[in-house]
């Protein structure tokens, strides 16, 4: 299964990807790293051998003509599958078309509780005792698609919003490392899903 990954920061669970993927084993691979900036993540991409694109919005004259931009470089790599993790822009409609269902993202909340670019600052601002992390097909809405996997993580008193996500990504990379398996072996299928 060939992947491109977008993300916008550190890229943490774009590592964990790179890493399973280095495993003969592992049956996908990530082809090129992409973002809406020069992601400190491209530093994981670069160490393994692997292409980095970046395309700002600042350079397009609007949201529509970016995500062209944007499904242009994606769509140079021909991938299987199209993974969002921690990529922190919406994908205008035209670009979620030319991808779905081949497109899913990773979320640090138990979806449908806490969508949107904070769901750990909401989920600890909400006073609950759990949230947990969700991987899903993207949608044109906001973190609202199927579900593919989720998982409940506990929240403990005193918990900071970084403790918090700290305890959540590693979750969050073991269900999305499981999702990419059961994708390319045909145990998840994508267009039912959808
Ligand atoms: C992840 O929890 C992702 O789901 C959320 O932001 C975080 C990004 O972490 N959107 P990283 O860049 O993968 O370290």
């Amino acid at each position: 299964l060939s992947l491109v990954v977008l993300i916008s920061g550190g890229g943490s669970n774009l590592l964990a990807l790179l890493e399973a993927a280095e495993d003969a084993e592992f049956p996908a691979r990530v082809l090129a790293v992409g973002a809406d900036r020069p992601a400190d993540g491209f530093d994981h991409a670069e160490r393994f051998g692997v292409p980095t694109f970046s395309v700002a919005m600042s350079n397009y004259a609007d949201r529509d003509e970016w995500g062209d931009a944007m499904l242009e470089q994606i769509q140079v790599w021909q991938p299987d599958l199209v993974i969002l993790s921690g990529f922190m822009k919406l994908l205008p409609p035209r670009v979620i078309a030319a991808l779905s269902p081949n497109l899913v993202n990773t979320h640090p909340a138990y979806l449908p509780e806490f969508p949107g670019a904070h769901g750990v600052r909401d989920a600890l601002a909400a006073g609950v005792t759990e949230t947990g992390a969700s991987v899903i097909v993207v949608d044109n809405g906001v973190d609202s698609g199927p579900i593919i996997s989720q998982e409940r993580v506990p929240v403990f008193a005193g918990d900071t919003e970084s403790g918090l996500h700290e305890r959540i990504k590693p979750v969050e990379r073991r269900l999305l490392i499981q999702a990419v398996l059961d994708i390319a072996n045909s145990h998840i299928d994508l267009k039912e899903l959808s």
